[in-house]
C-alpha cells in the first residue's frame, strides 16, 4: 500500500479563479454532500471513540486495521474519529448515516452499523488519495443507499481462486458499498465447498484432469494439466467472518438440478444413467444432470444443504436452476415415473418440482431459495427469489407474481465481456460492456407498475470465469465497472450523471491503483480534468 494521500483541490488550486472549490470524489456518489467552509488539519494519528458494544468494538478492529493499511497510527492525541450510534426517523432500512469533518474531528453518525460502516468507507476512500495535503475539506454528507440489494457474484467453479483473493475481492466490493457476495461454488468443472458427509466431492469432484484451450474449435485442444481446489469448511467460516466484518452476506449457490457434472463423477448414482460420469473439462451446458426420480438425490442434496446452512448464516441459498437441459430426464424411467406419480405435465414441472421440494427443504430452515431465471420455468415455487439473468423478462415475469427479484441481465451486468471492440483484449467469453453502458443500467423496468417496483430488490454482476484463471485478470474485468454499478445501486437515480462520474473517476482510479487493483485502463483516455 502506497502512503495515504490526499488531494482535494484545494483553495491553493483555484487561486485567482472564483469557482469553489470542487468536492471530493466519492464513488459511489452520495445522496447528498456539502463542502463547508475551513480544512481539518489531518495528521499521522488518529484517534477513534466507539460505543463499547460488540459492534462498536468489531467497527473500531475494521477501522483500526485500515487505517494502518494506510499508513496511519492510532494514538490518544491523534485527529478524533467519533462513531456514533443515533436514532434517525428513517424508513431506510440500511446504511442511513451522516459524516461530518469540521474542527472538533471526524463523525459517522448511524442509526444501524452498516450505516457507520458506510461512513467509515467514505472517509477510507477519502484518505486512499493519490496526493497529500494533510488537510480534509469541512464536510456535511447524508447518504444512503437507493437499493438493499447490491452485489458481485463470482464463479469459483470454472477456475479455482485462492481464499486470498476471495477476501480481496471482498474488501474491493465492501470499499464501494455492495452488500452482496453471491460465491458460485459448485460447477460441471469443479466442486469447491468441502462437505464431510460426501468425501469425493473433496478428492473427485474438486479436480479436472485437464482444461480446454481457448474457444471450442475444431479439433479441440486441451492444456493436459490437472486443475482444481476446493474450500475446507474452516476457510468457509474465515471467509464468512471476514465478509460479515464488512457488512457484506455471503450467498452460496449449489447449482442443481444442472451444472452438477462434477458432482455426478464423484457419485453417479446420483444421475439417470449411472454414469461413469468425468470433472469437465470444457466450457458450455453438459446432457447430465441430477436425476428428479431417484429419492437418494434428493437424501444427498438436502444433506449437503444441511452443511451449506450450517456455515453461512445469511437468508439466501441460490440453488442455480438454470440452463439445465431435459435430455436425459425424458428417457429416464424413474424420472418418468416421478412425472406421473406427482401429476406433472412434463419435464419442465419436474423441475419445478425438483425447485419447489428443494425450497420447501430451505424454507424449514429458515432460509429462501434464489434461483436464475429458468426457475419460473414450469411454475415458481411459491417463495423464490429469481436472479434475471437472460434479460429482464424474468425478473419483469417474477415482479408480476409479486416474487422478489435481483437484476443481472446479461448486456449490462456480465462482467465477463469484452471491454473494448480492439480485438486487443486478453481472450473473453465474447460480448462487449464497457463501463459506461454498465454505469447507464437501469434495475427498475418501466414496464413494471409502480406497486410491482418494490420487488425489484437490486443488481448484481456476474464474473464468470471460464477464460479467466488467475486473480488480477478476474480485478481486470471487475474494475472499474463494479465502480459503475456501485453507483447504479447505490446513488440516487437522479444523480446519475457519466461525465460527473468520469470526473470522480479521475480521482478514484488512482485510488484502486493504490489498493493494488489491476483494474482495466480503458476509462483513462476519456477521463477530463476535475
Ligand atoms: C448463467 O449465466 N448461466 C446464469
Ligand atoms: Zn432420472
Amino acid at each position: 500500500m502506497r502512503l495515504p494521500l490526499f488531494v482535494f483541490f484545494v483553495s491553493s488550486l483555484l487561486v485567482g479563479c472564483n469557482k469553489s472549490p470542487a468536492p471530493p470524489s466519492l464513488v459511489p456518489k452520495p445522496v447528498s454532500l456539502k463542502l463547508l467552509e475551513g480544512d481539518l488539519v489531518i495528521g499521522p494519528a488518529f484517534q477513534i471513540n466507539a460505543p463499547n458494544t460488540e459492534e462498536g468494538k468489531r467497527l473500531v478492529a475494521f477501522l483500526e486495521q485500515a487505517l494502518k493499511e494506510r499508513s496511519y497510527r492510532t494514538s490518544p492525541d491523534g485527529t478524533p474519529i467519533t462513531l456514533q450510534g443515533v436514532s434517525y426517523d428513517t424508513l431506510v432500512p440500511e446504511g442511513f448515516h451522516h459524516l461530518t469533518v469540521d474542527r472538533s474531528g471526524i463523525h459517522i453518525q448511524s442509526n444501524t452499523g452498516s450505516g457507520i460502516f458506510y461512513g467509515i468507507q467514505s472517509l477510507l476512500q477519502l484518505l486512499t488519495e493519490p496526493t497529500h495535503t494533510g488537510e480534509m475539506p469541512f464536510l456535511d454528507i447524508v447518504d444512503y443507499p437507493r437499493f438493499p440489494y447490491r452485489g458481485l457474484h463470482l464463479d469459483v467453479g470454472r477456475h479455482f481462486f485462492p481464499t486470498a483473493f476471495v477476501k480481496q475481492y471482498i474488501d474491493w466490493l465492501a470499499f464501494h458499498k455492495f452488500n452482496y457476495f453471491h460465491w458460485h461454488l459448485t460447477e460441471d468443472q469443479g466442486w469447491r465447498i468441502e462437505i464431510k458427509k460426501f468425501p469425493a466431492l473433496q478428492t473427485i469432484a474438486s479436480q479436472r484432469k485437464e482444461t480446454l484451450v481457448g474457444h471450442a474449435g475444431t479439433p479441440e485442444t486441451f492444456d493436459g494439466k490437472p486443475h482444481g481446489g476446493y474450500y475446507t469448511q474452516d476457510e468457509i467460516r474465515e471467509v464468512v467472518q471476514y465478509a460479515s466484518d464488512r457488512f457484506v452476506t455471503i450467498i452460496p449457490e449449489i447449482e442443481m438440478p444442472g451444472h452438477s457434472l462434477a458432482a455426478l463423477a464423484a457419485y453417479p448414482t446420483l444421475g439417470c444413467t449411472g454414469g461413469p460420469y468425468e470433472v469437465g473439462t470444457k466450457w458450455g451446458v453438459y446432457p447430465d444432470v441430477y436425476c428428479a426420480g431417484k429419492e437418494e438425490t434428493f437424501e444427498f442434496l438436502e444433506s449437503v444443504l444441511d452443511e451449506v446452512v450450517a456455515l453461512f448464516p445469511g437468508p439466501y441459498v441460490h440453488i442455480g436452476g438454470d440452463e439445465s437441459p431435459k435430455d436425459r430426464w425424458k428417457v429416464c424411467r424413474v424420472c418418468q415415473k416421478r412425472i406421473q406419480t406427482e401429476g406433472l405435465r412434463d419435464e419442465h414441472e419436474l423441475q419445478s418440482y425438483f425447485v419447489r421440494r428443494i425450497e420447501k427443504y430451505l424454507n424449514d430452515k429458515g432460509r429462501r431459495l434464489i434461483g436464475w431465471d429458468e426457475i419460473l420455468e414450469g411454475g415458481l415455487a411459491p417463495n423464490a427469489t429469481v436472479m434475471s439473468w437472460r434479460g429482464e423478462e424474468g425478473g419483469i415475469t417474477a415482479a408480476q407474481q409479486g416474487h422478489q427479484v435481483i437484476m443481472t441481465p446479461g448486456n449490462w451486468m456480465y462482467f465477463d465481456h469484452y471491454q473494448d471492440t480492439t480485438g486487443n483484449e486478453p481472450l473473453a467469453i465474447g460480448g462487449f460492456t464497457s463501463v459506461q453502458e454498465v454505469y447507464t443500467y437501469e434495475p427498475v423496468p418501466a414496464s413494471l407498475l409502480p406497486e410491482q417496483t418494490r420487488f425489484i430488490l437490486g443488481a448484481q454482476a456476474n464474473l464468470w470465469t471460464e477464460y479467466i484463471k488467475t486473480p488480477e485478470y478476474a480485478a481486470y474485468m471487475t474494475y472499474p465497472r463494479a465502480c459503475a454499478l456501485a453507483e447504479v445501486v447505490w446513488s440516487p437515480k437522479g444523480a446519475r450523471n457519466y461525465e460527473d462520474f468520469l470526473k470522480r473517476m479521475g480521482v478514484h482510479l488512482p485510488r484502486l491503483k493504490s489498493l493494488g487493483i489491476n483494474y482495466a485502463t480503458h476509462l483513462e483516455s476519456q477521463l477530463k480534468p476535475h
